[in-house]
Parts: structure tokens; C-alpha cells; sequence
């Protein structure tokens, strides 16, 4: 049975597009201060009518293969966790297959995942499980979230993004799962779903959502501590995982999950809490459930608690979602790239825990142990390959009014058949693939933008879909 089972290698790509949230927060006519501030949010990407999450899911596959020297044909399982639905039928694993066929190797299991945010982490278990089963056949397994997240004009619209995220699995890897140390949470809700399947914009219960994150989130560390505690014989708290890592709508809501586990711990008589916090917080320990969510003061206080804590093991991990936004089930993973990125020299024997969650809704906490990896799957050479840093700098920031303009052709465009796009590849990175054409069969097709071609005049790399 392979052992270690885990993260091999990993890489990320976002939209070079983006806008400024402080510019955004003018133009809605929001206060100053609500986006930046209130939501915590710094920048938000998203894809031009060139780019969708087809295109940067080819673009994340083709640079991650390259980069760590993987033959297409040493992979044997692609998983794909998406909410972003470009076709009811046909799944976006399907499309990605045409970098594999190119090889001659089409014996590749695997589908799409989709259950909102949490579809990455379904794929990301799924790929997990088959490299520890009987039918492993030893080649690795591939996961890739990808999404493009906007909202409607509106609250909810500062809190959109865009990305893809590519994690290679396979045995001795330096994030190896502890799949003993886990907790679920799943129920029934409607606070954030995409019954009209005519727009690509989701009905949202803003409040509801935000309670029930942290409902799963409460529920979730629960059941990670219970069964930490019985199979380790000693009670599990903050002080046992060195990084705690949120899928991330928008870094607020991530402060008040960690400061929610403080309380969690408080209330669980667990010895991490200091003698202050136990004073501040005794006010608040008959609270039922529903009142807790409801206390501003609680929030407050385990905020004001939890500060110096989440600076150590939350803030390293905000990086990216704070800079791309809610990229919905890539969010999770960009947040734990920002750690990779920020700490990769310390990680090696630390353990971080992660929080995936999904509105309708679905949420799981999971715990990961780092080993520092040989080269190319090092952690080193992870955040080497990212090279987070270079794409953040490399981006260009839209003014309010194009921002407005692409999101009204883009509403225009989807579920759209028989256009050619623009084919303006002058703000996309070499290496990049695009949109070119929607026929009016609906079929799609990509190309890549030329490696050498340093200009971003048009430079086809020959088109990658169907023979075009
Ligand atoms: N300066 C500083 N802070 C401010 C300012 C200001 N000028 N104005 C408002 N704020 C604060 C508010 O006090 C609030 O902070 P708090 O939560 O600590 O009280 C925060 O900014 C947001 O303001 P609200 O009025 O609560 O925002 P609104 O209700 O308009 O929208 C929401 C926020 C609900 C998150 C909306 O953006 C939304 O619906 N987003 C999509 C749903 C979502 O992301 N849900 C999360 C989980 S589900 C998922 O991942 C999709």
C-alpha cells in the first residue's frame, strides 16, 4: 500500500486582469472602507471574455506538467472540482483531456466534482482515495479546482474571483494526509445555489451563508478534536496545528472562523486557553447555539482573543485570497499556496489544518503534515514553481467602467453559442490559453499564446480544440 499519500506538487494561475477593491467600493457608491476594511479584501481578479475555466484549467495543467517534468502519460487519474457549469453534460475533465490524448494517453479515470465551493475538495479525497486503494496503478493523480466567481451587481459583487489550481497526487509526498484526524459537516440549506441555469450568477442568502460557514465550521472542529482525542488519548486545540488554513470568501469572515475555534476551545475547557481569555470569555459560555451567532459582543471579544494567534497561524495563509478573491474551490488551495509561498523554509514537521466549505452545504476539516520533499517535490521548489510574487506583480488593474463593461458581455456571453471572441491576448502571460470561438454546435476552442512572445501581439500557438 503506498504510504504518505499527499501533495506532490502544486501551481496556481489567475486572471492578469483585476480591480482594486478601494476603486470598486467608489464606484458602487459603498462606504469607505466597506470592501477594504469591512470585507477585508484587497484586489479581486477575473477572467475577460478570452479566458473561462476551461482555459485556466489547460493553462494550470500544461504549466504544472512542464515545470515538475511530468509526462502527460504518467497520469492516471484527473479529478476536477468545479461549480462554474459551462455545459450540463460534458465535463470540464473531458475538455482536458486533449492535452493528455496528445500523447496517446487516454486511459485516465476520473470526472467532475460540484458541490459550490467544497467540489476541489471532493476531487482533491477522490484522488487521494484511488492512490491508496487496490485499483492504484501507480501513476499519479491529478486534481484541478477551477472557477470564475461573480456575482451580480450588488453587496455580493466585491466578493467574486477567479482562478485555477492544479495538485498533483501521489505516495511519499512532503503534504502527506493525516485522513484519521477529520471532520464533516453536511446539511441541508439554500444560502448560496444556481437554480437559473440561464445565468451564471448565483441566488445568495448573504446572512444565511455567513451563519452557516460558521455553523459548519463549529461542527467540523468538533468532530476533528473528538477523534483526535479518542485515537490519541489527549485533547486537540490550537496549539496542535501550526497553521490553520479557510476556504476564504473574503478574509473577514476567515477572522471570525478562527477566532469561533478560540471560543470552541474555550468551551471545550481546553488547557491552550489562557486565564484571560477565560475571564473575558465566561460571560459568554451559556449561550446556546443560535444566540452565539447572533452575539456581536462574543464576536468581539473572541476576535479581539484570537488576534495575536491569527496573525501566527491564520495571516500567512490570506495572501492570495485577499489579492484574487473568492475563487471559489480554488479558494481553499490558494489560501494554503499563500502558506507554501510565505513559510516554505519552516513547514517541514508541522502540521496545518484545513476548512473546505461548500453553501448548500457540505464542510470538511482536515489535517496535513509537512516533510520539506526532494526536489522537484520539495516544498521549496512548490513555492519556487508558483512563484506567487511574480504573478501578483504581473497583473493589470482594471478601472471601475471596463470592469462593468466585462461583466455585462460576459452576462451576454453565457450559454452563448455561435461568436468568435476577440482573440486579444495582449494582457494574458505567455503560455496562456484562451477562448477563440463558441461554433453553433456550442463546441468551444482554445489556443495557447506563444511562450516566446514577449509583445502580446495575437500569437497563436496552433488551436488545441477539435482540429481548428
Ligand atoms: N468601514 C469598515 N467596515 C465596514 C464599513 C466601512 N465603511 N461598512 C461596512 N463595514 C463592515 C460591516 O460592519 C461588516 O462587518 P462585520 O461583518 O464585522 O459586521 C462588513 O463590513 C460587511 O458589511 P455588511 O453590511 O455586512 O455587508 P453586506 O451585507 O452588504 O454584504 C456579504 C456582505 C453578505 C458577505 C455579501 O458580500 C455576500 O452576499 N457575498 C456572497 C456570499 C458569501 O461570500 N458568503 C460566504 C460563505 S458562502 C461562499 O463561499 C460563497
Amino acid at each position: 500500500m503506498a504510504k504518505n499519500v499527499g501533495i506532490l506538487a502544486m501551481d496556481i494561475y489567475f486572471p492578469t486582469t483585476c480591480i482594486k477593491q478601494e476603486v470598486l467600493e467608489a464606484h458602487d457608491g459603498a462606504s469607505k472602507g466597506k470592501y477594504t476594511i469591512g470585507l477585508g479584501q484587497d484586489c479581486m481578479a477575473f477572467c475577460t471574455e478570452v479566458e473561462d475555466v476551461i482555459s485556466m484549467s489547460l493553462t494550470v495543467i500544461t504549466s504544472l506538467l512542464e515545470k515538475y517534468g511530468i509526462d502527460p502519460k504518467q497520469i492516471g487519474r484527473l479529478e476536477v472540482g468545479s461549480e462554474t457549469v459551462i455545459d450540463k453534460s460534458k465535463s470540464i475533465k473531458t475538455f482536458l483531456m486533449q492535452i493528455f490524448e496528445k500523447s496517446g494517453n487516454t486511459d485516465i479515470e476520473g470526472v467532475d466534482s460540484t458541490n459550490a465551493c467544497y467540489g476541489g475538495t471532493a476531487a482533491l479525497f477522490n484522488c487521494v482515495n484511488w492512490v491508496e486503494s487496490s485499483s492504484w496503478d501507480g501513476r499519479y493523480g491529478l486534481v484541478v479546482c477551477t472557477d470564475s466567481a461573480v456575482y451580480a451587481e450588488g453587496p455580493a459583487r466585491p466578493t467574486g474571483g477567479a482562478a485555477a489550481i492544479a495538485i498533483l497526487i501521489g505516495p511519499d509526498a512532503p503534504i502527506s494526509f493525516e485522513s484519521r484526524f477529520r471532520g464533516s459537516y453536511m446539511a441541508h440549506a439554500y444560502d448560496f445555489y444556481k437554480p437559473n441555469l440561464a445565468s451564471e450568477y448565483p441566488v445568495v442568502d448573504g446572512k444565511l451563508s455567513q451563519t452557516c460557514y460558521l455553523v459548519a465550521v463549529d461542527s467540523c472542529y468538533k468532530q476533528l478534536c473528538k477523534k483526535y482525542e479518542k485515537l490519541e488519548g489527549k485533547q486537540f486545540s490550537l496549539s496542535d496545528a501550526e497553521y490553520f488554513v479557510f476556504h476564504s470568501p473574503y478574509n473577514k469572515l476567515v477572522q471570525k472562523s478562527f477566532a469561533r475555534l478560540l471560543y470552541n476551545d474555550f468551551l471545550r475547557n481546553a488547557s491552550s486557553v489562557d486565564e484571560v481569555a477565560k475571564e473575558k470569555l465566561e460571560p459568554f459560555s451559556t449561550l446556546s447555539g443560535d444566540e452565539s451567532y447572533q452575539s456581536r459582543d462574543l464576536e468581539k471579544v473572541t476576535q479581539q482573543l484570537a488576534k495575536s494567534l491569527y496573525d501566527a497561524k491564520v495571516q500567512p495563509t490570506t495572501l492570495v485570497p485577499k489579492q484574487v478573491g473568492n475563487m471559489y474551490t480554488a479558494s481553499l488551495y490558494a489560501a494554503f499556496a499563500s502558506l507554501i509561498h510565505n513559510k516554505h523554509n519552516t513547514l517541514a514537521g508541522q502540521r496545518v489544518i484545513l476548512f473546505s466549505y461548500g453553501s448548500g452545504l457540505t464542510a470538511t476539516m482536515f489535517s496535513l503534515k509537512f516533510q520539506e520533499g526532494q526536489h522537484p517535490f520539495s516544498l521549496s521548489n512548490i513555492a519556487a514553481v508558483m512563484d506567487v510574487k511574480k504573478k501578483l506583480e504581473s497583473r493589470n488593474e482594471f478601472l471601475p467602467e471596463k470592469f462593468v463593461e466585462t461583466m455585462k458581455l460576459m452576462e451576454h456571453r453565457y450559454g452563448g453559442k455561435d461568436f468568435v471572441t476577440s482573440k486579444d491576448t495582449s494582457l494574458l502571460l505567455p503560455g496562456t490559453f484562451y477562448l477563440t470561438e463558441v461554433d453553433s454546435m456550442y463546441r468551444r476552442f482554445y489556443a495557447q499564446k506563444t511562450k516566446d512572445s514577449a509583445t502580446g501581439t495575437q500569437c497563436e500557438n496552433g488551436s488545441i480544440a477539435n482540429g481548428h
